[in-house]
């Protein structure tokens, strides 16, 4: 609105008002000048809450963007499967509705490379670190540029960490398993996991998990704690066994046509900020899960099983066919890199 001339306001009163409205028509020309029109949106689309490694490691990565690019570059995130979840994220990214996602790897097995099934194996990494030494290695470089024979980009790697299981029983032993309907993610490695300890494994989107328990459709899961908290799956589930069995962790994926479509500097500013935010979410995400299973504890809707090494040792021997069994679907030449891999890792 703008203001009327001073001429037009004869009385102080009038004054004062013409003013105030100068005023505010300077301070709202002043905020339009302070944050410009974006010209790049990034719509990013996540399936999980703000509240964990993947959310958290978004919105790092949304602050860098604005303030690096002076608002000229905004990051739109949609978390919690608000638009897209694990059925159609792929989909829509392909064909450009949302311009990044960060699916788990275990989900990209299902829409033809099920090579990244590799780190689904189950108690095949001991630690992060272990990870971090296939994700930053050739095998995982080789890995991100199988995606654009979909005409995607893998632009990096992060965490959220090692999965537990939960159900209404301890799960500690093979038996304790035995009948019970896991829901678990597009893996086939998970599914033949789950089978090896004697339950059937249910594939269900993210999105559908938790009112899956609620219902009975499901018998128990499993996953990070930090996802289990922030799903409020505590509240369905009656024990979390701190198995540690398997790792959960993503790619960052983006469409290869609009990639290319970015100014290679724009493109240098989003690979720079993806990096810093995706190294936050690293650094953060042990003590997302430690908070979560703190929570937990103090909520005490849940009892939390820690197993010895022995019940640990009896679930990794139950579910080692499945190392073999699931090579040919991996592809043999991958799985001998990833030992070689490994091999580096126990020669120091
Ligand atoms: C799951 O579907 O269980 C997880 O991949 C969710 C996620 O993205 O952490």
């Amino acid at each position: 609105m703008s203001p009327l001339p001073f001429s037009a306001c004869a009385a102080p009163a009038d004054r004062r008002q013409w003013l105030r409205g100068l005023a505010a028509a300077t301070l709202a020309s002043t905020s339009l000048r302070a944050a410009p029109t974006p010209e790049i949106t990034l719509r990013f689309s996540h399936v999980v809450a703000e509240e964990t490694p993947k959310g958290l490691a978004a919105n790092r990565f949304r602050l860098l963007i604005e303030q690096r690019s002076g608002g000229r570059i905004q990051v739109l995130i949609y978390p919690d499967a608000q638009l897209y979840g694990d059925h159609d994220e792929m989909q829509a990214l392909q064909l450009g509705a949302v311009d990044l996602l960060a699916p788990s790897l275990s989900k990209f097995g299902r829409i033809g490379f099920p090579e990244f099934e590799l780190f689904d194996l189950p108690f095949l990494f001991e630690e992060v670190a272990d990870v971090r030494r296939i994700t930053q290695g050739r095998l995982g470089q080789r890995l991100l540029a199988r995606l654009s024979h979909q005409g995607l980009v893998g632009l990096g790697y992060f965490d959220n960490g090692f999965k537990q299981m939960s159900a209404n029983r301890p799960l500690l032993a093979p038996a304790d398993f035995v009948g019970l309907r896991m829901r678990v993610q597009a893996s086939r490695v998970i599914a033949a996991q789950m089978r090896a300890l004697g339950a059937h494994p249910v594939t269900l989107p993210f999105s559908e998990t938790r009112r899956a328990l609620a219902s009975g459709v499901v018998d128990g899961t499993e996953n990070p704690v930090s996802n289990f908290w922030t799903q409020r799956m505590h509240e369905v589930q009656t024990d979390l066994s701190l198995t540690e069995h398997g790792y959960l962790g993503y790619a960052v994926v983006t469409n290869q046509r609009f990639w290319m479509s970015l100014a290679e500097s724009d493109r240098a500013l989003i690979g720079q900020a993806l990096r810093e935010a995706l190294a936050f979410g690293n650094l953060i995400a042990d003590t997302q899960n430690d908070k979560a299973l703190a929570a937990l504890h103090a909520a005490g809707t849940t009892r939390i099983h820690t197993l010895t090494d022995g019940q640990r040792a009896r679930l990794a021997r139950a579910v080692e066919p499945v190392h073999q069994a699931l090579a040919n679907r991996i592809g043999l030449q991958w799985m001998d890199d990833l030992r070689q891999a490994l091999k580096q890792r126990l020669s120091g």
